[in-house]
C-alpha cells in the first residue's frame, strides 16, 4: 500500500438499480462506506466519493413501460428521490451519477474495444426462450411454467420457489412468458462473449484475489470459481456479456442490434462518474486536485476501493478487475464486502421486497438518523457476516451507550464550568490525567479499527472509555463538591476532566456522527476536530459556550411506530387478474408529504409542433406562469409529450393543461424537455390505444397550482 501522505482514494458503493427507492440495506452500505471516508479524510487523506443509479437493464425498461414512462423518464423520476435518504442519513458523496450518462456510454465502449483488441471477445450462437408477442428474448426470470421436479405452477425459468430445484427455463412444463403470457418461441442469436476462462484471465484473477485485496472468507469463495475443478476446469466460464434489442443499455460498436449486459456497464459506471466529478470541476474545488480524471485513474498511488454486499462478489472480484486489467487500468486496492442485513435474526432484508425497515419513514417520524449510524456501527466489523437489527437491542444500545455513557459526561460538567466558572476551563490534576492518558493512548487501536471498518469493536472500545470517565465522575462527585465553597478548585478539575474527555471522545465518534460532532466543536468553540487532534487537550483558560442538549433518547412510540404495518410501505404484492382500474395495479399509497413534492401546475400551450424523426412526440412550448421577459413576453418551457398520436397542432394551441413543473429537465434524444404534462392512459396499449390530455375547468390561470 502506497505511502504517499496525504493518500489519494476513490471510494464507491455499488450503484444502486434505479427501478426502486433505497432500501435500507442500501443505507446500511452508504453508511458503512461513509464513516470510513469520513474517517479517511480526518487522517488527512483525499477522498472522492462517488455512486451513481445503474440505470440500464431489462428489468428497468419493462418497469418503465409499465409506468408509461421512457426508460430515462423513469430512471429520473427515481433520481430525484435520492437526495432526501442521503442527505437525511448523512451520507455525503461527493458526487451522483448515471450509467446512462455520456462517460459510461464511451467508457464502457473504450473498455470493450480493448479487451477485443487484446482477443478476450468471441462470439456464439446462443438458443434462448423468445416473446413472439413482444418481439424480445427472455431472461429466466421472465419465463413461468410448472417445476420440472415437483409440478409447482407459475415458478421462475431457474428455480423453483416451492422445491428449491435449478433448471433451465426450457426444462419447465407450458411455459409461457410472463410479460405477454404468451407461449415462447426458442430463437437463436449470435452473442458476444468476454473470455474469462482465458489463461490470462485466471492467471490475473488469481495473483489479484491473492494479494489482499479481497476479505479471506471472499477469497475462499473466489477459489471455488477460479481453482480447476475434478474435471480440470474452473467452474467459471466465458461470460455473456451481450443482449438483444430492444434492450435499455449501451450499444455494442460495430454490432448493431447488441447492447451490452447491464453487468458490463454498470461497474464502468464507478469510472463514469468520478470522470464526471473531476470533469466538472468537483474535485478541484473539493480538494485542490490537479489532475485530470485521466491521470488520477493512471497515477500509481491512487487506491481504489469498492463497498459491496455479498450478493455481487463475482462481478467485482472476477469481472470487473478483468475488464479494468485487460483495458489497460489499475487494479482495485481493495473490494469490500459486507453481509446482509437482517431483522430480529429473520429474513434478509430484500432489496426486491424491501421489507423490515423502511429508511424514508424512519426520516419521517423524526427519528435521528445518527442512532442509526450508531447502532449500525456497532454492529458492523470487516468480515463480510450478515447484521441483525433488532428494535429492542437499537433502543437500549442508543439510549445506554449514546445518551447514558457518552452524552452524560458533558451534561454533567457543561453546566459547572459556565455558571461557576464563567465558562472556562481549569487545570486538570494528576487522576484526571491518568483518565485522559488513558482516552489518548486509544488513538492508534481505534485509528486502526476504523481503517479495517471493525466499527463494532471501535464502539465497544469508545464505550468502555466513557465508561472509564463516567467512573471517575462517581468517584468524585462533582454535585457534592459543588455544595462547598471550600472544594470550587477541585470541582473545576473534576468538570474540566470531564469536557477534556468529552472531546475526546466526540473526536473518535465523529466519524459515526458528524452531525453531533459538528454540535459540539461549537459548543466547545475549537475547529473542526482532525485524528490528530487526539493527541492535544483544549488546555486551562479555554472558554467554551452553554450547553444544550445534544442527543435525544429514542422514543419507543417511534419505534414501534417505525414497524407498524403501513399500506404505503406494504410490501408489493403482484398485480391482481381482475379487472383494474386502467388496466393497472393502484400503487401504493403515498402520504400527503409524499403529494406534496409534486409541483403540478396550470400551463397554456402556446405552440406545439411535430419532432422530427420521431412518430410518438409533438414539441410543446408552455407558459407556467412564471413571468415575462422584457418584451413583457411570457416565460416560457419547452416539454416533449408523448402524445403525437391522438392530438394534432391545432387541437392544442390555445389549451390550457396541467404540467409536472418540478420534474428536473431531462436531456432526451430530441432535446431538452422541461417538464411533463398529464394524460391518461390505459395500461393495455394496444387494446385500448387512447391518450387523454388533463384540461381544467373554465376560471383556471397558467401558474395555478394543483393541491
Ligand atoms: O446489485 C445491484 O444492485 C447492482 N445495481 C449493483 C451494481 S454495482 C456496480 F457494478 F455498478
Ligand atoms: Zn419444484
Amino acid at each position: 500500500m502506497s505511502q504517499r501522505h496525504p493518500r489519494r482514494l476513490f471510494v464507491t458503493t455499488a450503484l444502486p438499480y434505479a427501478n426502486g427507492h433505497f432500501h435500507i440495506g442500501h443505507i446500511m452500505e452508504y453508511i458503512q462506506a461513509d464513516i470510513w471516508v469520513r474517517y479517511q479524510r480526518m487522517q488527512g487523506h483525499q477522498v472522492h466519493f462517488v455512486c451513481a443509479d445503474d440505470a440500464h437493464g431489462a428489468p428497468i425498461m419493462i418497469a418503465a413501460e409499465k409506468a408509461g414512462l421512457s426508460p430515462q423518464q423513469f430512471v429520473a423520476a427515481i433520481a430525484a428521490g435520492r437526495k432526501a435518504y442521503l442527505d437525511g442519513f448523512h451520507i455525503a458523496f461527493d458526487h451522483w451519477h448515471s450509467t446512462d450518462a455520456v462517460e459510461n456510454h464511451q467508457l464502457a465502449q473504450d473498455v470493450y474495444r480493448a479487451l477485443k483488441a487484446n482477443g478476450l471477445i468471441e462470439t456464439r450462437c446462443i438458443e434462448q426462450f423468445f416473446d413472439p408477442e413482444k418481439g424480445m428474448f427472455l431472461s429466466d426470470r421472465y419465463v413461468l411454467g410448472g417445476c420440472p421436479k415437483c409440478g409447482a405452477q407459475d415458478q421462475y425459468g431457474d428455480n423453483c420457489e416451492v422445491c428449491g430445484a435449478v433448471y433451465a427455463p426450457t426444462e419447465l412444463t407450458s411455459p409461457r412468458s410472463a410479460l405477454s403470457g404468451a407461449v415462447p418461441v426458442l430463437k437463436s442469436s449470435e452473442h458476444f462473449f468476454f473470455r474469462l476462462s482465458d489463461p490470462r484471465c485466471l492467471a490475473l484473477l488469481d495473483q489479484w484475489t491473492q494479494s489482499g485485496a479481497v476479505q479471506p472468507e471472499v477469497l475462499n469463495k473466489i477459489s471455488e470459481w477460479i481453482e480447476p475443478g475434478a474435471d480440470g476446469k474452473p467452474k467459471m466460464g466465458d461470460w455473456d456479456i451481450s443482449r438483444d434489442a430492444p434492450y435499455f443499455g449501451i450499444e455494442i460498436p460495430d454490432a448493431p442490434g447488441k447492447y451490452f449486459y447491464v453487468w458490463l456497464d454498470a461497474p464502468i459506471g464507478y469510472l463514469a462518474a468520478l470522470k464526471s466529478y473531476f470533469d466538472q470541476g468537483g474535485a478541484q474545488a473539493a480538494c485542490g486536485e490537479t489532475q485530470s480524471f485521466e491521470a488520477f485513474m493512471a497515477d500509481p498511488e491512487t487506491e481504489q476501493f469498492h463497498f459491496i454486499g455479498k450478493d455481487i462478489i463475482t462481478f467485482h472480484t472476477l469481472f470487473w478487475p478483468a475488464m479494468l486489467h485487460f483495458s489497460g487500468r489499475k487494479l482495485p486496492n481493495a473490494v469490500f464486502v459486507h453481509g446482509f442485513l437482517t431483522l430480529n435474526e429473520g429474513e434478509k432484508m430484500s432489496k426486491s421486497r424491501g421489507t423490515g425497515l423502511d429508511p424514508l419513514k424512519y426520516l419521517l417520524l423524526g427519528m435521528n438518523p445518527q442512532w442509526l449510524r450508531y447502532y449500525l456501527a456497532a454492529k458492523l466489523s470487516g468480515r463480510s457476516e450478515d447484521v441483525d437489527f433488532n428494535p429492542q437491542d437499537f433502543m437500549a444500545r442508543v439510549n445506554s451507550d449514546l445518551v447514558g455513557k457518552y452524552i452524560n459526561i458533558a451534561s454533567r460538567a457543561a453546566g459547572f464550568i459556565a455558571k461557576r466558572f464563567d465558562a472556562r476551563l481549569g487545570e486538570v490534576s494528576s487522576d484526571g490525567e491518568t483518565v485522559l492518558d488513558q482516552l489518548q493512548m486509544a488513538a492508534p487501536l481505534l485509528a486502526q479499527l476504523y481503517a479495517e471498518r471493525e466499527t463494532g469493536k471501535a464502539m465497544r472500545e469508545i464505550m468502555q472509555l466513557a465508561d472509564r470517565v463516567n467512573s471517575y465522575v462517581d468517584q468524585n462527585k462533582p454535585w457534592e463538591l459543588a455544595k462547598q465553597d471550600a472544594l470550587a478548585g477541585r470541582l473545576h478539575d473534576v468538570c474540566s476532566t470531564c469536557i477534556e474527555a468529552f472531546r475526546l471522545l466526540t473526536l473518535y465518534l465523529k466519524p459515526v456522527l458528524p452531525a453531533l460532532a459538528a454540535e459540539v466543536e461549537a459548543f466547545l468553540c475549537i475547529e473542526p476536530m482532525q485524528f490528530a487532534d487526539a493527541q492535544r487537550l483544549l488546555g486551562a483558560g479555554h472558554r467554551i459556550q452553554p450547553y444544550r442538549h445534544l442527543l435525544q433518547r429514542v422514543d419507543a412510540q417511534q419505534l414501534e411506530a417505525l414497524f407498524e404495518p403501513s399500506t404505503a410501505t406494504a410490501e408489493p404484492k403482484p398485480a391482481p387478474k381482475p379487472a383494474l382500474p386502467g388496466g393497472q395495479a393502484l400503487a401504493p399509497t403515498i402520504a400527503i408529504d409524499d403529494f406534496a413534492k409534486i409541483d403540478l401546475r396550470i400551463a397554456r400551450i402556446l405552440a406545439c409542433e411535430a419532432v422530427p424523426g420521431s412518430t410518438k412526440l409533438l414539441r410543446l412550448t408552455l407558459d407556467v406562469g412564471e413571468g415575462v421577459d422584457a418584451q413583457g413576453q411570457p416565460l416560457t418551457r419547452s416539454v416533449l409529450a408523448g402524445i403525437a398520436s391522438a392530438y394534432q397542432s391545432a387541437d392544442l394551441v390555445g389549451q390550457l393543461t396541467v404540467v409536472l413543473a418540478n420534474l428536473a429537465p431531462r436531456k432526451m434524444k430530441f432535446g431538452l424537455s422541461e417538464g411533463m404534462v398529464l394524460a391518461a392512459s390505459d395500461a393495455d396499449e394496444q387494446a385500448n390505444p387512447g391518450i387523454y390530455l388533463l384540461a381544467p375547468w373554465p376560471g383556471a390561470q397558467p401558474g395555478m397550482r394543483l393541491r
